[in-house]
């Protein structure tokens, strides 16, 4: 049987999660946590989707209706837009593998949509070409956010560490550089959200108070000229200053909450140079920079949540294997 399996990273939103979605710069980068999705062609006449993390497993015909598990609809939605642009529409086995933890702020759907993507038009021996490949990843992306910038796409598209305003092509920071001797630290809260909701919370409460809105906006988009040049001097004391001045823009929109304010204050009282949040905000992670020193103390006052301490700036979108 001909199988091809892909993969794409998950991401942070180092600066500018939420006013990106108004068309101010974000910047995000690429971690080593992937989605894997594995395609392979089958004889049952039907499209099987199988997830053994969530332990779920549906079968829907080729008509393409939407299946009965939400989690599920994204890859109909994706196939969809495959058949408006030509592709036929062929009996498969769709299993889904991701380390990537879901509805946490860290590019879940985005990565598994695009490394379907990848897989299945690489399983037809005709990829998309990259910017093709964004346009389809993106409607399964609308199943699960309603109105995404595109930065996650773009990010488990592209991997590295980009600079991204919606509707241009995202600026790649090649040099960055983080110094030995620092870590960045992801703490999921463990609390699910929905992307959907925070990101219309957001622009009504910004539709309704936008006078004032505009200046939270502007001083976040400013943010990111000077977060590249940390980045490239490896200056990660005002990288995390940044950091913190970013998470408190985004409580000023509303999408921190107690949990999550929590854990930015205890990460800052025991030694982290700086904390904020990262995504979609109500829920999900927490990211820090913390000096390499100081990670068992640190990580040992939050046994509570889980932590990730991996690597940025990981490889983007890729087939790592096929019988074709
Ligand atoms: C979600 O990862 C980031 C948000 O800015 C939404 C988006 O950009 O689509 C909250």
């Amino acid at each position: 049987m001909r199988r091809v399996e892909a993969s794409a990273p998950g991401k942070v939103i180092l600066f500018g999660e939420h006013f990106v979605v108004r068309g101010y710069r974000a910047l995000a980068t690429a971690i080593g946590l992937r989605a894997r999705v594995i395609v392979e062609e089958s004889r049952g006449g039907s499209i099987r989707f199988i997830s053994p993390n969530l332990k779920l497993e549906e079968s829907i015909s080729l008509n393409l209706e939407n299946p009965i598990h939400r989690e599920f609809e994204v890859y109909t939605a994706i196939l969809r837009s495959l058949k408006s642009r030509g592709y036929t529409i062929i009996p498969h086995n769709v299993i889904i593998d991701s380390d990537i933890p879901l509805s946490a702020g860290l590019g879940s759907s985005a990565s598994t949509s695009v490394a379907y993507t990848l897989a299945y038009t690489t399983l037809h021996d005709s990829p998309l070409r990259e910017d093709e490949l964004l346009e389809v990843s993106l409607e399964g992306e609308k199943i699960a956010h309603g109105k995404p910038s595109g930065i996650d796409v773009n990010i488990a598209v592209s991997g590295g560490t980009i600079v991204y305003k919606r509707g241009e092509k995202p600026i790649r920071i090649a040099d960055v550089n983080i110094p030995r001797g620092y870590s960045l630290l992801i703490i999921d809260s463990g609390i699910k959200r929905s992307t959907r909701d925070a990101v219309e919370h957001v622009l009504r409460l910004s539709g309704d108070y936008w006078s004032i809105m505009e200046y939270i906006y502007r001083a976040a988009d400013a943010i990111i000229d000077d977060a590249i040049e940390a980045l490239r001097a490896g200056d990660m004391r005002r990288l995390s200053t940044l950091m913190n001045i970013n998470h408190g823009l985004l409580s000023s929109i509303g999408v921190s909450r107690l949990e999550l304010d929590m854990i930015v204050n205890s990460l800052r009282e025991s030694g982290a140079l700086g904390a904020k949040l990262t995504g979609a905000g109500w829920g999900g992670c927490v990211i820090a920079i913390i000096e390499d020193n100081i990670i068992d103390s640190i990580t040992s006052r939050l046994l509570k949540y889980k932590v990730y301490r991996t690597l940025i700036n990981a490889s983007g979108a890729r087939v790592d294997y096929s019988t074709l």
